[in-house]
Protein backbone atom coordinates (compact mmCIF):
# COMPACT_ATOMS: atom_id res chain seq x y z
CA UNK A 1 0.00 0.00 0.00
CA UNK A 2 1.83 2.81 -1.12
CA UNK A 3 1.74 5.95 1.75
CA UNK A 4 0.19 9.24 0.73
CA UNK A 5 3.03 10.76 1.28
CA UNK A 6 5.63 9.00 -0.27
CA UNK A 7 6.59 9.64 -4.14
CA UNK A 8 6.05 6.65 -6.01
CA UNK A 9 9.52 4.96 -6.20
CA UNK A 10 8.89 1.59 -8.06
CA UNK A 11 9.15 2.87 -12.46
CA UNK A 12 6.62 5.28 -11.81
CA UNK A 13 7.73 7.49 -14.96
CA UNK A 14 5.90 3.87 -16.69
CA UNK A 15 3.02 3.85 -14.74
CA UNK A 16 1.92 6.60 -15.38
CA UNK A 17 2.17 6.15 -19.30
CA UNK A 18 0.14 3.31 -19.01
CA UNK A 19 -1.62 5.43 -16.91
CA UNK A 20 -2.44 7.88 -19.71
CA UNK A 21 -3.44 4.84 -21.91
CA UNK A 22 -6.02 3.17 -19.08
CA UNK A 23 -3.62 -0.10 -18.84
CA UNK A 24 -1.93 1.05 -15.04
CA UNK A 25 -4.84 -1.42 -13.34
CA UNK A 26 -3.81 -3.03 -10.18
CA UNK A 27 -4.69 -6.84 -10.74
CA UNK A 28 -5.16 -8.62 -7.72
CA UNK A 29 -5.94 -12.22 -8.74
CA UNK A 30 -5.76 -14.22 -11.33
CA UNK A 31 -7.29 -18.29 -12.53
CA UNK A 32 -6.73 -19.72 -15.61
CA UNK A 33 -7.56 -16.74 -18.45
CA UNK A 34 -8.94 -14.22 -15.90
CA UNK A 35 -6.77 -11.29 -14.63
CA UNK A 36 -9.21 -9.85 -11.72
CA UNK A 37 -9.16 -6.41 -10.21
CA UNK A 38 -11.13 -4.25 -7.51
CA UNK A 39 -13.53 -1.76 -7.84
CA UNK A 40 -15.97 -0.46 -5.26
CA UNK A 41 -14.75 -3.42 -3.09
CA UNK A 42 -15.95 -5.80 -6.13
CA UNK A 43 -13.66 -8.05 -7.98
CA UNK A 44 -13.99 -7.59 -11.96
CA UNK A 45 -12.94 -9.65 -14.68
CA UNK A 46 -10.30 -9.04 -17.27
CA UNK A 47 -10.05 -11.70 -19.69
CA UNK A 48 -6.14 -11.84 -20.22
CA UNK A 49 -4.73 -13.10 -23.73
CA UNK A 50 -1.23 -11.55 -23.08
CA UNK A 51 -0.84 -14.49 -20.43
CA UNK A 52 2.17 -12.87 -19.32
CA UNK A 53 3.45 -12.54 -22.26
CA UNK A 54 3.41 -16.38 -23.70
CA UNK A 55 5.03 -17.28 -19.97
CA UNK A 56 1.29 -19.18 -19.01
CA UNK A 57 0.40 -22.13 -21.28
CA UNK A 58 -1.31 -23.78 -18.38
CA UNK A 59 -3.30 -20.07 -17.07
CA UNK A 60 -3.03 -18.27 -13.84
CA UNK A 61 -2.42 -20.18 -10.87
CA UNK A 62 -3.05 -23.55 -12.60
CA UNK A 63 -4.68 -25.46 -9.63
CA UNK A 64 -2.59 -28.63 -10.31
CA UNK A 65 0.62 -26.62 -10.50
CA UNK A 66 -0.46 -24.50 -7.62
CA UNK A 67 -1.57 -27.77 -5.64
CA UNK A 68 2.17 -29.37 -6.30
CA UNK A 69 3.78 -26.05 -5.27
CA UNK A 70 2.15 -25.94 -2.29
CA UNK A 71 3.14 -29.93 -1.42
CA UNK A 72 6.59 -28.55 -2.21
CA UNK A 73 6.64 -26.19 0.11
CA UNK A 74 5.10 -28.58 2.77
CA UNK A 75 7.73 -30.19 2.03
CA UNK A 76 10.11 -27.83 3.16
CA UNK A 77 11.88 -28.64 0.19
CA UNK A 78 15.00 -26.10 0.21
CA UNK A 79 15.43 -23.76 -2.46
CA UNK A 80 19.27 -22.78 -1.38
CA UNK A 81 20.88 -26.11 -1.31
CA UNK A 82 23.78 -24.44 -4.03
CA UNK A 83 26.63 -26.92 -4.49
CA UNK A 84 25.07 -29.95 -4.07
CA UNK A 85 23.57 -32.83 -5.71
CA UNK A 86 20.48 -31.50 -7.70
CA UNK A 87 19.06 -35.07 -9.25
CA UNK A 88 15.60 -32.90 -9.94
CA UNK A 89 17.59 -30.46 -12.25
CA UNK A 90 18.74 -33.97 -13.90
CA UNK A 91 14.91 -35.00 -13.84
CA UNK A 92 14.39 -31.98 -15.88
CA UNK A 93 16.88 -31.97 -17.85
CA UNK A 94 16.23 -35.70 -18.86
CA UNK A 95 12.38 -35.11 -19.41
CA UNK A 96 13.28 -31.84 -22.04
CA UNK A 97 15.79 -34.41 -23.59
CA UNK A 98 12.96 -37.12 -23.69
CA UNK A 99 10.41 -35.07 -25.83
CA UNK A 100 13.05 -33.39 -27.81
CA UNK A 101 14.47 -36.94 -29.02
CA UNK A 102 10.73 -37.49 -30.03
CA UNK A 103 9.95 -34.29 -31.81
CA UNK A 104 13.39 -34.55 -34.04
CA UNK A 105 13.84 -38.14 -34.38
CA UNK A 106 17.46 -38.23 -32.72
CA UNK A 107 19.42 -39.70 -30.15
CA UNK A 108 21.76 -37.50 -29.31
CA UNK A 109 21.50 -36.12 -25.85
CA UNK A 110 21.33 -32.40 -25.20
CA UNK A 111 23.34 -31.13 -21.29
CA UNK A 112 21.54 -28.51 -19.68
CA UNK A 113 22.57 -25.20 -18.00
CA UNK A 114 19.93 -23.09 -15.55
CA UNK A 115 18.99 -20.39 -15.28
CA UNK A 116 16.35 -17.54 -14.23
CA UNK A 117 15.26 -15.56 -17.15
CA UNK A 118 15.00 -15.80 -20.36
CA UNK A 119 17.22 -12.89 -21.37
CA UNK A 120 19.86 -14.66 -18.59
CA UNK A 121 19.73 -17.99 -20.33
CA UNK A 122 20.52 -16.19 -23.73
CA UNK A 123 23.26 -14.72 -22.22
CA UNK A 124 24.49 -18.34 -20.93
CA UNK A 125 24.36 -19.58 -24.57
CA UNK A 126 26.48 -16.89 -25.54
CA UNK A 127 28.97 -17.60 -22.85
CA UNK A 128 29.10 -21.11 -23.57
CA UNK A 129 29.88 -20.53 -27.53
CA UNK A 130 32.14 -18.21 -26.71
CA UNK A 131 34.67 -20.48 -24.72
CA UNK A 132 33.80 -23.03 -27.56
CA UNK A 133 35.12 -20.39 -29.75
CA UNK A 134 37.85 -19.19 -27.86
CA UNK A 135 39.27 -23.15 -27.07
CA UNK A 136 39.34 -23.79 -30.73
CA UNK A 137 40.41 -20.01 -31.44
CA UNK A 138 43.31 -20.90 -28.96
CA UNK A 139 43.54 -24.41 -30.82
CA UNK A 140 44.38 -23.16 -34.13
CA UNK A 141 46.87 -20.02 -32.25
CA UNK A 142 48.64 -23.45 -30.97
CA UNK A 143 48.59 -24.98 -34.34
CA UNK A 144 50.09 -22.27 -36.04
CA UNK A 145 52.61 -21.07 -33.45
CA UNK A 146 54.18 -24.57 -33.41
CA UNK A 147 54.38 -24.50 -37.42
CA UNK A 148 56.54 -21.14 -36.87
CA UNK A 149 58.55 -22.87 -34.51
CA UNK A 150 59.11 -25.66 -36.69
CA UNK A 151 59.58 -23.67 -39.58
CA UNK A 152 62.48 -21.22 -37.94
CA UNK A 153 64.30 -24.43 -36.94
CA UNK A 154 64.29 -26.02 -40.02
CA UNK A 155 65.97 -22.81 -41.59
CA UNK A 156 68.19 -21.99 -39.00
CA UNK A 157 69.62 -25.94 -39.41
CA UNK A 158 70.03 -25.10 -43.07
CA UNK A 159 67.47 -27.79 -43.59
CA UNK A 160 65.03 -25.84 -45.39
CA UNK A 161 64.51 -22.43 -47.01
CA UNK A 162 61.78 -19.28 -47.33
CA UNK A 163 59.44 -19.20 -50.24
CA UNK A 164 59.66 -15.58 -52.27
CA UNK A 165 56.22 -15.84 -52.04
CA UNK A 166 55.78 -15.59 -48.48
CA UNK A 167 57.65 -12.52 -48.20
CA UNK A 168 55.10 -11.27 -50.68
CA UNK A 169 52.28 -12.16 -49.42
CA UNK A 170 53.13 -10.76 -46.21
CA UNK A 171 54.79 -7.67 -48.24
CA UNK A 172 58.37 -8.04 -46.32
CA UNK A 173 60.73 -6.67 -48.96
CA UNK A 174 63.81 -6.63 -46.95
CA UNK A 175 65.35 -9.94 -47.67
CA UNK A 176 68.38 -9.77 -45.65
CA UNK A 177 70.01 -11.80 -42.34
CA UNK A 178 67.24 -12.05 -40.33
CA UNK A 179 64.02 -12.17 -42.97
CA UNK A 180 62.55 -15.21 -40.95
CA UNK A 181 61.90 -13.43 -38.38
CA UNK A 182 60.93 -10.26 -40.30
CA UNK A 183 58.26 -12.85 -41.94
CA UNK A 184 57.17 -13.89 -38.48
CA UNK A 185 56.84 -10.67 -36.81
CA UNK A 186 54.16 -9.75 -40.07
CA UNK A 187 52.60 -13.05 -39.27
CA UNK A 188 51.99 -12.14 -35.83
CA UNK A 189 50.92 -8.34 -36.62
CA UNK A 190 48.37 -9.98 -39.21
CA UNK A 191 47.26 -12.16 -36.99
CA UNK A 192 47.24 -10.73 -33.53
CA UNK A 193 44.00 -8.39 -33.98
CA UNK A 194 42.22 -10.91 -36.08
CA UNK A 195 42.85 -13.67 -33.04
CA UNK A 196 41.48 -10.80 -30.54
CA UNK A 197 38.25 -9.41 -32.38
CA UNK A 198 34.98 -9.79 -30.70
CA UNK A 199 33.08 -12.81 -32.03
CA UNK A 200 29.85 -11.57 -34.37
CA UNK A 201 26.61 -13.06 -33.31
CA UNK A 202 23.80 -13.79 -36.43
CA UNK A 203 20.68 -13.19 -36.30
CA UNK A 204 17.25 -11.90 -37.95
CA UNK A 205 15.46 -8.72 -38.59
CA UNK A 206 12.54 -8.67 -35.85
CA UNK A 207 14.03 -10.81 -33.42
CA UNK A 208 14.00 -10.42 -29.79
CA UNK A 209 16.51 -12.41 -27.40
CA UNK A 210 16.50 -10.37 -24.30
CA UNK A 211 17.38 -6.91 -22.67
CA UNK A 212 20.83 -7.87 -20.72
CA UNK A 213 23.81 -6.15 -22.08
CA UNK A 214 25.33 -9.09 -24.37
CA UNK A 215 21.18 -10.60 -25.18
CA UNK A 216 20.64 -6.69 -26.04
CA UNK A 217 22.93 -6.85 -29.20
CA UNK A 218 20.93 -9.44 -30.62
CA UNK A 219 17.67 -7.57 -30.20
CA UNK A 220 16.50 -5.69 -33.51
CA UNK A 221 14.66 -2.84 -32.10
CA UNK A 222 17.78 0.07 -32.27
CA UNK A 223 15.82 2.65 -29.55
CA UNK A 224 16.21 -0.70 -27.01
CA UNK A 225 19.85 -1.88 -28.81
CA UNK A 226 21.53 1.46 -29.91
CA UNK A 227 22.20 3.26 -26.42
CA UNK A 228 24.00 0.10 -25.45
CA UNK A 229 25.47 -0.81 -28.09
CA UNK A 230 29.21 -0.36 -26.76
CA UNK A 231 28.40 -2.91 -24.02
CA UNK A 232 28.98 -6.12 -25.78
CA UNK A 233 29.34 -8.45 -28.76
CA UNK A 234 27.63 -7.64 -31.95
CA UNK A 235 25.09 -8.82 -33.92
CA UNK A 236 24.34 -8.92 -37.70
CA UNK A 237 20.50 -8.74 -38.46
CA UNK A 238 19.87 -11.15 -41.81
CA UNK A 239 16.66 -10.33 -43.88
CA UNK A 240 14.01 -12.31 -42.19
CA UNK A 241 13.02 -14.34 -45.04
CA UNK A 242 15.81 -14.28 -48.14
CA UNK A 243 18.17 -17.55 -47.74
CA UNK A 244 20.27 -16.61 -49.88
CA UNK A 245 21.68 -13.91 -47.41
CA UNK A 246 22.99 -16.34 -45.24
CA UNK A 247 25.83 -17.07 -47.29
CA UNK A 248 26.28 -13.73 -48.64
CA UNK A 249 26.86 -12.71 -45.04
CA UNK A 250 29.51 -15.55 -44.31
CA UNK A 251 31.37 -14.35 -47.55
CA UNK A 252 31.53 -10.83 -46.19
CA UNK A 253 32.69 -12.14 -42.88
CA UNK A 254 35.43 -14.39 -43.70
CA UNK A 255 38.31 -13.64 -42.04
CA UNK A 256 41.67 -15.49 -42.52
CA UNK A 257 44.98 -15.55 -40.67
CA UNK A 258 48.25 -16.63 -41.93
CA UNK A 259 49.64 -20.21 -41.39
CA UNK A 260 53.44 -21.49 -42.06
CA UNK A 261 53.45 -24.42 -43.99
CA UNK A 262 56.96 -26.83 -44.99
CA UNK A 263 57.00 -28.63 -48.00
CA UNK A 264 60.39 -30.58 -49.37
CA UNK A 265 62.25 -28.23 -47.78
CA UNK A 266 60.05 -24.54 -48.29
CA UNK A 267 58.96 -22.66 -46.00
CA UNK A 268 55.54 -20.74 -46.97
CA UNK A 269 52.59 -19.02 -45.69
CA UNK A 270 48.91 -20.38 -46.28
CA UNK A 271 45.46 -18.67 -45.00
CA UNK A 272 43.48 -20.60 -42.55
CA UNK A 273 39.63 -19.59 -41.41
CA UNK A 274 39.43 -18.04 -38.36
CA UNK A 275 35.57 -18.68 -36.26
CA UNK A 276 34.28 -15.40 -36.34
CA UNK A 277 31.14 -16.27 -35.88
CA UNK A 278 29.85 -16.89 -32.68
CA UNK A 279 26.62 -18.55 -33.02
CA UNK A 280 23.19 -18.20 -35.50
CA UNK A 281 20.10 -17.29 -32.96
CA UNK A 282 17.11 -17.53 -33.95
CA UNK A 283 13.55 -17.72 -32.48
CA UNK A 284 11.28 -20.07 -35.20
CA UNK A 285 8.16 -17.72 -34.61
CA UNK A 286 9.20 -14.27 -33.97
CA UNK A 287 7.06 -12.96 -30.60
CA UNK A 288 7.97 -9.55 -29.57
CA UNK A 289 9.05 -8.92 -33.32
CA UNK A 290 4.99 -9.11 -34.23
CA UNK A 291 4.46 -13.30 -34.77
CA UNK A 292 6.22 -14.13 -37.56
CA UNK A 293 7.78 -17.50 -38.77
CA UNK A 294 10.56 -18.74 -40.00
CA UNK A 295 10.13 -20.34 -43.37
CA UNK A 296 11.26 -23.69 -44.46
CA UNK A 297 14.17 -22.67 -46.86
CA UNK A 298 15.21 -19.73 -44.49
CA UNK A 299 15.62 -23.01 -41.99
CA UNK A 300 17.86 -25.28 -44.62
CA UNK A 301 20.02 -22.68 -45.39
CA UNK A 302 20.70 -21.37 -41.43
CA UNK A 303 21.18 -25.12 -40.51
CA UNK A 304 22.99 -25.68 -44.01
CA UNK A 305 25.62 -22.71 -43.06
CA UNK A 306 26.33 -23.58 -39.51
CA UNK A 307 27.19 -26.99 -40.37
CA UNK A 308 29.25 -25.95 -42.80
CA UNK A 309 31.20 -23.01 -40.91
CA UNK A 310 30.98 -24.65 -37.66
CA UNK A 311 29.41 -22.50 -35.67
CA UNK A 312 26.25 -23.76 -33.26
CA UNK A 313 22.28 -22.47 -34.23
CA UNK A 314 21.01 -21.18 -31.27
CA UNK A 315 17.22 -21.55 -30.97
CA UNK A 316 15.50 -19.35 -28.55
CA UNK A 317 12.36 -21.18 -27.79
CA UNK A 318 11.65 -18.89 -24.73
CA UNK A 319 7.93 -18.06 -26.30
CA UNK A 320 7.78 -20.26 -28.61
CA UNK A 321 8.81 -23.55 -27.10
CA UNK A 322 6.72 -25.13 -24.18
CA UNK A 323 4.11 -26.13 -26.20
CA UNK A 324 2.95 -22.78 -27.47
CA UNK A 325 2.77 -23.49 -30.93
CA UNK A 326 0.97 -27.02 -30.13
CA UNK A 327 4.35 -29.19 -30.49
CA UNK A 328 7.15 -29.03 -27.31
CA UNK A 329 9.71 -27.18 -29.69
CA UNK A 330 8.28 -24.63 -32.25
CA UNK A 331 11.40 -25.43 -34.54
CA UNK A 332 10.24 -28.76 -34.74
CA UNK A 333 7.44 -27.48 -37.66
CA UNK A 334 10.31 -25.97 -39.73
CA UNK A 335 12.06 -29.29 -39.13
CA UNK A 336 15.02 -26.93 -37.73
CA UNK A 337 17.11 -28.32 -35.27
CA UNK A 338 19.24 -26.40 -32.53
CA UNK A 339 22.78 -27.19 -31.84
CA UNK A 340 21.87 -25.23 -28.58
CA UNK A 341 18.20 -24.06 -27.20
CA UNK A 342 16.94 -21.60 -24.95
CA UNK A 343 13.79 -22.14 -22.64
CA UNK A 344 11.82 -20.10 -20.09
CA UNK A 345 8.66 -18.29 -19.67
CA UNK A 346 5.60 -21.08 -19.11
CA UNK A 347 8.64 -23.84 -18.54
CA UNK A 348 8.21 -22.76 -14.92
CA UNK A 349 4.38 -23.11 -15.04
CA UNK A 350 4.04 -19.46 -13.99
CA UNK A 351 4.70 -19.60 -10.85
CA UNK A 352 8.29 -19.80 -10.55
CA UNK A 353 11.12 -18.18 -12.75
CA UNK A 354 12.98 -20.80 -14.57
CA UNK A 355 14.66 -21.05 -17.23
CA UNK A 356 17.61 -23.61 -18.98
CA UNK A 357 19.91 -23.78 -21.61
CA UNK A 358 20.29 -26.92 -23.75
CA UNK A 359 23.65 -27.75 -25.51
CA UNK A 360 24.03 -30.75 -28.01
CA UNK A 361 26.12 -33.35 -26.48
CA UNK A 362 29.03 -33.68 -28.77
CA UNK A 363 29.44 -29.11 -28.69
CA UNK A 364 29.00 -29.21 -24.81
CA UNK A 365 32.43 -27.81 -22.55
CA UNK A 366 32.05 -29.51 -19.38
CA UNK A 367 34.62 -27.05 -18.01
CA UNK A 368 31.67 -24.49 -18.14
CA UNK A 369 30.23 -25.72 -15.55
CA UNK A 370 33.10 -24.57 -13.43
CA UNK A 371 32.87 -20.68 -14.76
CA UNK A 372 29.38 -20.26 -14.97
CA UNK A 373 26.79 -20.09 -11.85
CA UNK A 374 23.83 -18.28 -10.58
CA UNK A 375 23.13 -18.36 -6.76
CA UNK A 376 19.23 -19.09 -7.82
CA UNK A 377 19.60 -21.48 -10.99
CA UNK A 378 18.80 -24.70 -10.66
CA UNK A 379 17.07 -24.19 -7.22
CA UNK A 380 14.92 -27.40 -6.55
CA UNK A 381 11.23 -25.69 -7.03
CA UNK A 382 11.45 -24.24 -10.14
CA UNK A 383 13.04 -27.62 -11.25
CA UNK A 384 9.87 -29.77 -9.79
CA UNK A 385 7.74 -27.71 -11.34
CA UNK A 386 9.38 -27.56 -14.50
CA UNK A 387 9.31 -31.37 -14.70
CA UNK A 388 5.64 -30.87 -13.32
CA UNK A 389 4.95 -28.57 -16.60
CA UNK A 390 6.52 -31.13 -19.23
CA UNK A 391 5.10 -34.11 -17.56
CA UNK A 392 1.10 -32.35 -18.08
CA UNK A 393 2.17 -31.43 -21.80
CA UNK A 394 3.55 -35.19 -22.50
CA UNK A 395 0.21 -36.63 -20.38
CA UNK A 396 -2.18 -38.71 -22.32
CA UNK A 397 0.05 -39.11 -25.16
CA UNK A 398 0.41 -35.28 -25.18
CA UNK A 399 -3.28 -34.15 -25.21
CA UNK A 400 -2.07 -30.87 -24.12
CA UNK A 401 -0.91 -30.27 -27.48
CA UNK A 402 -3.83 -31.28 -29.33
CA UNK A 403 -5.52 -28.97 -27.10
CA UNK A 404 -3.09 -26.20 -28.23
CA UNK A 405 -4.00 -26.74 -32.07
CA UNK A 406 -7.59 -27.16 -31.28
CA UNK A 407 -8.21 -23.55 -29.24
CA UNK A 408 -5.57 -21.74 -31.70
CA UNK A 409 -8.02 -23.23 -34.60
CA UNK A 410 -10.78 -21.31 -32.74
CA UNK A 411 -8.75 -18.42 -31.98
CA UNK A 412 -7.26 -18.38 -35.47
CA UNK A 413 -10.75 -18.68 -36.97
CA UNK A 414 -12.08 -15.97 -35.01
CA UNK A 415 -9.52 -13.28 -36.05
CA UNK A 416 -9.91 -14.22 -39.77
CA UNK A 417 -13.91 -13.54 -39.49
CA UNK A 418 -12.65 -10.03 -38.08
CA UNK A 419 -9.76 -9.83 -40.89
CA UNK A 420 -12.18 -10.60 -43.78
CA UNK A 421 -15.36 -8.64 -42.22
CA UNK A 422 -12.80 -5.07 -42.04
CA UNK A 423 -9.72 -6.06 -44.48
CA UNK A 424 -9.85 -1.48 -44.84
CA UNK A 425 -8.79 -1.83 -41.25
CA UNK A 426 -7.25 -5.18 -40.41
CA UNK A 427 -4.03 -6.17 -42.52
CA UNK A 428 -2.99 -9.48 -41.51
CA UNK A 429 -3.90 -12.96 -39.18
CA UNK A 430 -0.75 -14.96 -38.67
CA UNK A 431 0.77 -17.13 -36.17
CA UNK A 432 0.90 -21.27 -34.90
CA UNK A 433 -1.25 -22.89 -31.74
CA UNK A 434 -1.60 -20.64 -29.06
CA UNK A 435 0.80 -17.79 -30.31
CA UNK A 436 -1.22 -15.27 -32.95
CA UNK A 437 -0.87 -12.22 -34.08
CA UNK A 438 -3.76 -9.62 -36.04
CA UNK A 439 -1.55 -6.57 -37.73
CA UNK A 440 -3.45 -3.93 -38.22
CA UNK A 441 -3.51 -1.24 -41.21
CA UNK A 442 -1.10 1.27 -41.04
CA UNK A 443 -3.24 4.33 -39.50
CA UNK A 444 -0.43 6.92 -39.61
CA UNK A 445 -2.02 9.06 -42.51
CA UNK A 446 -5.95 8.32 -40.95
CA UNK A 447 -7.51 11.60 -41.31
CA UNK A 448 -8.85 11.60 -37.80
CA UNK A 449 -5.68 13.18 -35.93
CA UNK A 450 -6.20 11.21 -32.43
CA UNK A 451 -6.03 7.96 -34.82
CA UNK A 452 -2.88 9.42 -37.25
CA UNK A 453 -0.51 10.81 -34.24
CA UNK A 454 -0.95 7.60 -32.26
CA UNK A 455 0.13 5.81 -35.24
CA UNK A 456 2.64 7.35 -35.95
CA UNK A 457 4.05 7.46 -32.51
CA UNK A 458 4.23 3.91 -32.37
CA UNK A 459 0.99 3.54 -29.86
CA UNK A 460 -1.81 2.77 -31.42
CA UNK A 461 -1.87 -0.82 -30.45
CA UNK A 462 -1.74 0.09 -26.77
CA UNK A 463 -5.01 2.75 -27.36
CA UNK A 464 -6.59 -0.15 -29.08
CA UNK A 465 -5.34 -2.25 -25.88
CA UNK A 466 -6.74 0.85 -23.72
CA UNK A 467 -10.12 0.96 -25.70
CA UNK A 468 -10.87 -3.13 -25.72
CA UNK A 469 -9.75 -3.13 -21.73
CA UNK A 470 -11.95 -0.46 -21.06
CA UNK A 471 -14.90 -1.16 -22.90
CA UNK A 472 -14.69 -5.21 -23.54
CA UNK A 473 -12.54 -6.20 -20.11
CA UNK A 474 -10.16 -7.83 -22.38
CA UNK A 475 -6.38 -7.56 -22.10
CA UNK A 476 -3.99 -7.65 -25.04
CA UNK A 477 -1.27 -6.04 -25.93
CA UNK A 478 1.18 -4.52 -29.35
CA UNK A 479 4.67 -5.17 -28.55
CA UNK A 480 7.24 -2.03 -29.00
CA UNK A 481 8.81 -3.83 -31.78
CA UNK A 482 5.23 -4.63 -34.09
CA UNK A 483 3.29 -1.57 -32.95
CA UNK A 484 0.23 -2.30 -34.63
CA UNK A 485 -0.33 -6.07 -34.49
CA UNK A 486 -1.73 -7.22 -31.37
CA UNK A 487 -0.28 -10.48 -29.94
CA UNK A 488 -2.94 -12.93 -28.78
CA UNK A 489 -0.96 -15.98 -26.13
CA UNK A 490 -3.27 -16.98 -23.86
CA UNK A 491 -3.74 -20.75 -22.57
CA UNK A 492 -4.59 -23.93 -23.43
CA UNK A 493 -7.84 -23.69 -21.05
CA UNK A 494 -9.21 -20.94 -23.48
CA UNK A 495 -13.10 -21.02 -23.82
CA UNK A 496 -14.95 -19.98 -26.57
CA UNK A 497 -17.03 -17.66 -24.92
CA UNK A 498 -13.60 -16.33 -24.05
CA UNK A 499 -13.14 -16.02 -27.58
CA UNK A 500 -16.14 -14.94 -28.44
CA UNK A 501 -15.41 -12.12 -25.66
CA UNK A 502 -12.30 -11.04 -27.51
CA UNK A 503 -14.25 -11.26 -31.10
CA UNK A 504 -17.23 -8.83 -30.29
CA UNK A 505 -14.46 -6.52 -28.47
CA UNK A 506 -12.32 -6.31 -32.14
CA UNK A 507 -15.28 -6.08 -34.45
CA UNK A 508 -16.40 -2.63 -31.99
CA UNK A 509 -12.71 -1.90 -31.87
CA UNK A 510 -12.45 -1.98 -35.95
CA UNK A 511 -16.02 -0.65 -36.42
CA UNK A 512 -14.31 2.71 -34.31
CA UNK A 513 -11.39 2.24 -36.53
CA UNK A 514 -13.51 2.32 -39.86
CA UNK A 515 -15.20 5.28 -38.75
CA UNK A 516 -12.14 6.92 -37.76
CA UNK A 517 -13.99 7.43 -34.13
CA UNK A 518 -10.44 8.19 -32.12
CA UNK A 519 -11.93 10.08 -29.89
CA UNK A 520 -14.24 7.41 -28.78
CA UNK A 521 -11.34 4.66 -29.07
CA UNK A 522 -9.06 7.13 -26.39
CA UNK A 523 -12.38 6.93 -24.04
CA UNK A 524 -12.57 10.61 -25.17
CA UNK A 525 -16.09 10.32 -26.21
N1 LIG B 1 13.78 -14.47 -26.03
C1 LIG B 1 12.52 -14.36 -26.47
C2 LIG B 1 12.13 -15.07 -27.73
C3 LIG B 1 11.59 -13.58 -25.76
O1 LIG B 1 10.34 -13.48 -26.23
C4 LIG B 1 12.00 -12.93 -24.59
C5 LIG B 1 11.08 -12.04 -23.89
C6 LIG B 1 13.32 -13.11 -24.15
C7 LIG B 1 14.19 -13.87 -24.90
C8 LIG B 1 13.81 -12.47 -22.89
O2 LIG B 1 13.23 -13.10 -21.80
O3 LIG B 1 12.19 -11.21 -20.52
O4 LIG B 1 12.67 -13.42 -19.43
O5 LIG B 1 14.53 -11.90 -20.06
N2 LIG B 1 10.03 -11.59 -24.40
C9 LIG B 1 9.06 -10.66 -23.86
C10 LIG B 1 8.09 -10.25 -24.96
C11 LIG B 1 9.62 -9.52 -23.13
O6 LIG B 1 7.49 -9.18 -24.88
O7 LIG B 1 7.93 -11.00 -25.90
P1 LIG B 1 13.15 -12.36 -20.38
Amino acid sequence: MAAVDEPELAEAHLRQLLGSLGLDVNYVRGQANTLYFLDDGREHAVVDFVGGYGSLIFGHNNPTLVAYAKQLLDAQIPFHAQFSYHPYANDLATALNRVHRREFRTDENYRAIFANSGAEAVETALKHAEMDRSIRLAALGEEIHGHVEEAQAAVAAGSAVVADHAYDELGVTDRSAGALERLVEAIHQHNEPRFLRQPLFLTLEGSFHGKLAGSLQLTHNSAYRLPFRALAAQARFLPFDQPGAVEKVLDEERTYVYDVVMRDGVVDVTERELPVIGGFFVEPIQGEGGIHEVGVDMAQAIRAAADTAGFPVILDEIQSGVGRSGAFFAGSHIGLRGDYYVLAKSLGGGLSKLSVLLVRDSLYRPDFELLHSSTFAKDAFSCHLGRKVVEMLEADGGSAYGRVIERGARLRAALERIRSTFPDVVKDCRGRGLMLGLEFQDQSTCDDEIIASNARNGLIGYVLAGYLLREHRVRVFPTASASHTLRFEPSVELTDDEIGQLESGLEATCRLLRERAGARLVGAA
